[in-house]
């Protein structure tokens, strides 16, 4: 019924000064959960949602993402040498195919919409995934490709939704919900971090979407909203009614790793779910959880 999604966006250019001291150098994007940066789970879980192309929205001092991404001949050279192939086979999947990955500079830091719109030609003509990397969820399969599954049925714009607590709102993207079936729950409002006596509902949005190429001629306005940033959630509500839209319950655990609790209950989380290290894990949260 709708366009196959072949390519994503990945805003990363924020400046992550929750995470001050450790942000001061280093992109908050690759800051490790476990041993894997932020945004390598992102676009991991693009790639297992069938993204062929990926492209990246920076900002300055977030090279460190690029070369991520890239070959590290030295390194590489060096494992060989030695024979350390599970290094090496670590290293391989963090290459994209040649050509597959572009990167763009949010000159001015305009806020999310603005952001997504800085994607516009290097997306073209087609329904586009925006992944954000903060938003980490432990599930399998990954959120996206739920969301992709459930797209291929219904088409137009699609956002991850989950409950949240009532005070919690004005952390968020709310939506008004229409009827639901299953997982899909249709869209019938909007709005970004509404105050919890004006919020339409505790149904948040999480930082995955699937957007059509008209969001982008809306995003053109430059209309400012919450924070006088242009948000992508102000563009996406003036779509309601012209496209199918729905939110989406996906099945798994997010943690918030825009702040330090949530990015340290996703270290330890993932560390749990991870053979290699659950046993010795446990036992040190016991012996912290004794008194
Ligand atoms: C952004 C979006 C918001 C969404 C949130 C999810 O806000 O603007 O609608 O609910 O991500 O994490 P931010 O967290 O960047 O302020």
């Amino acid at each position: 019924m709708s366009a196959p999604i072949r390519k994503a966006i990945f805003p990363v250019g924020g400046l992550g000064t929750r995470f001050l001291p450790a942000t001061k150098s280093m992109p908050k994007e690759m800051l490790p959960v476990v041993d894997k940066p932020l945004i390598q789970y992102a676009v991991d879980e693009a790639r297992e949602a069938g993204i062929e192309e990926f492209i990246f929205v920076t900002g300055r001092g977030k090279a460190s993402i690029e070369d991520h991404f890239d070959h590290a001949y030295e390194l590489q050279d060096m494992l060989t040498n030695r024979r350390k192939d599970d290094a090496l086979t670590l290293l391989a999947e963090t290459i994209p195919a040649p050509g597959n990955m572009a990167f763009i500079r949010q000159q001015e830091p305009l806020g999310l919409g603005h952001a997504v719109w800085c994607a516009r030609n290097f997306v073209g003509d087609e329904p586009v995934a925006v992944l954000l990397a903060d938003d980490l969820i432990l599930s399998a399969p990954g959120c996206l490709k739920q969301m992709v599954a459930a797209h291929g049925a219904v088409g137009g714009n699609m956002l991850a939704v989950m409950e949240v607590a009532p005070a919690e709102t004005a952390s968020y993207g709310v939506i008004a919900p229409g009827g639901a079936d299953g997982r899909l729950v249709q869209v019938d409002g909007l709005v970004e971090k509404p105050k919890p006596q004006e919020a339409p509902s505790n149904l948040a949005v999480i930082g995955r979407y699937i957007i059509q190429p008209a969001v982008f001629d809306d995003l053109a306005r430059m209309e400012r909203g919450a924070g006088d940033e242009i948000q992508l959630t102000d563009a996406l509500a003036r779509q309601i009614g012209k496209h199918p839209f729905h939110g989406f319950k996906f099945d798994g655990t997010r943690f918030d790793c825009g702040n330090k609790t949530g990015f340290l209950e996703a270290n330890i989380a993932f560390a749990l779910a991870r053979p290699d290290m659950a046993a010795g894990v446990r036992k040190i949260i016991h012996s912290y959880a004794k008194d």
